[in-house]
């Protein structure tokens, strides 16, 4: 076979599908193990692709070891740099590796620098191109994810959606109907396939905490942390807070430097970042979660453990609706009055539909159904709506 063209059997049931799978930072690596996971137990070759976009022991490596996942077959690494540095980076590094590889097909996750990056190279590459967690819509445009999310949909061929309004998102957007495929949360997947490991962890031994008697903080958003006026106000609430219910803070690289400038009132406890299995095990025990991540609202909402965001919206508003999420906003004093009712009367668990530990394996159902793209419509074939 020549070794230049890129064309593949037409039957699918006759070749075995090359799939690229990409991850470049925390919240990436429990979204790509269990799909990678239920592509490779079909049958297809997977090659796992590292951006390099977070590249710290306590932001990358402890995953790789908590979570299992097999060393990358190929690392970009592109570091941290502004958002054009970064995406560039990554695209210039990316553009040829895929000519080498030459996949069939390329798996994004998220929302992240790099997610934009892989999709805009694989759509003009030619792979079909999938991205996992489609359709979430914060309609915050000053958050530069929801520019990646809207942005990697739009030129991406399969829309993974993890919640239906995630799919109604897409549909109102005026994506055609074949592409749109609701197949649940990968995420959960992977908590619900470590929680027995996690709950072994001893990291509350570690940290002198009781089950149930702390408060978790996480905070890392742009909007939250790089202004100093902004974050003290935050720490001013989280500090009212904390005279009644100690708080653990794992601290996000990005938010080190400005903490350590503002200095933390008492009460709360500043931590390096934890590693996967500890900090679930953290959720599972807090008291409440107090966060302003995207995945923390629905790994809380899994575990039934109360869920406080700070920030004014949500991509994902079926925390809210029926798992246990409040949205609290930015103002410190109602920071402090809804985590006081939060504590008071904390909202019922409800796990949503496909929040099952199998989304993973409806997503490999779909892509490898799929074929190649020989034929197939792609997403110029399609009237897409905005505003
Ligand atoms: C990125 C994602 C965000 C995601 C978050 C998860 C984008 C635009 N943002 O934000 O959506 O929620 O990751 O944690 O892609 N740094 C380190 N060590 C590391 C990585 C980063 O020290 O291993 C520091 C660097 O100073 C860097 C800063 O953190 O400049 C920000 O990193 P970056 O990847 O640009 O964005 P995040 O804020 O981490
Ligand atoms: N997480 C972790 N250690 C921490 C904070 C978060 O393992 O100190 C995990 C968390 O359980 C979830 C993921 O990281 O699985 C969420 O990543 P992050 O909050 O960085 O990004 P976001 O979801 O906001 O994009």
């Amino acid at each position: 076979m020549d070794p230049t063209d890129r064309t593949r059997p037409e039957d699918p049931a006759n070749s075995v599908m090359k799939i690229v799978c990409v991850a470049g930072a925390r919240p990436n690596y429990m979204k790509i193990k269990p799909v990678m996971d239920a592509l490779e137990g079909r049958g297809a070759d997977v090659v796992l692709v590292h951006t390099g976009q977070h590249y710290d022991d306590a932001m990358n490596d402890v995953f790789f070891r908590d979570l299992g996942i097999r060393p990358p077959d190929r690392f970009l690494g592109v570091g941290s740099g502004s958002h054009a540095e970064q995406t560039g980076r990554v695209m210039t590094a990316f553009e040829p590796l895929l000519d080498e590889v030459a996949p069939d097909a390329v798996v994004v996750v998220g929302d992240i620098n790099s997610t934009l990056a892989c999709a805009l190279v694989t759509a003009k590459a030619g792979p079909l191109l999938a991205h996992v967690e489609a359709g979430l819509r914060s309609r915050d445009w000053t958050m530069p994810e929801e520019i990646n999310r809207v942005a990697t949909d739009r030129v991406s061929d399969y829309l993974l959606a993890s919640s239906p309004d995630a799919a109604g998102n897409l549909r109102a957007e005026g994506y055609r109907d074949d592409q749109i495929h609701l197949v649940g949360n990968v995420m959960i997947d992977t908590l619900l396939s470590n929680l027995e490991r996690a709950r072994r962890s001893d990291v509350l031994a570690r940290h002198g905490l009781r089950p149930k008697q702390y408060g978790l903080v996480t905070l890392h958003r742009p909007a939250n942390v790089d202004d100093p006026a902004v974050l003290g106000g935050l720490l001013k609430a989280l500090g009212e807070i904390a005279a009644d219910c100690p708080l653990l803070l794992p601290v996000h690289p990005r938010a080190a430097g400005r903490l350590a400038e503002l200095g933390v009132p008492d009460g709360i406890h500043l931590v390096p970042p934890a590693g996967y299995l500890d900090f679930i095990a953290l959720q599972d025990a807090a008291r409440v979660v107090l966060t302003d991540s995207g995945g923390v609202q629905e790994e809380t909402t899994a575990l039934g453990v109360p869920c406080v965001t700070l920030r004014d919206n949500t991509e994902r508003p079926i925390t809210v609706e029926q798992g246990t999420n409040v949205l609290a906003g930015r103002d410190p004093d109602r920071i402090v009055d809804t985590t006081a009712r939060v504590l008071a009367a904390p909202p019922a668990p409800r796990r949503p539909a496909l929040w099952d530990g199998r989304a993973a394996e409806r997503i490999a159902d779909v892509l490898l159904a799929g074929g190649t793209a020989a034929g197939r419509p792609r997403p110029t074939d399609q009237p897409v709506r905005t505003g």
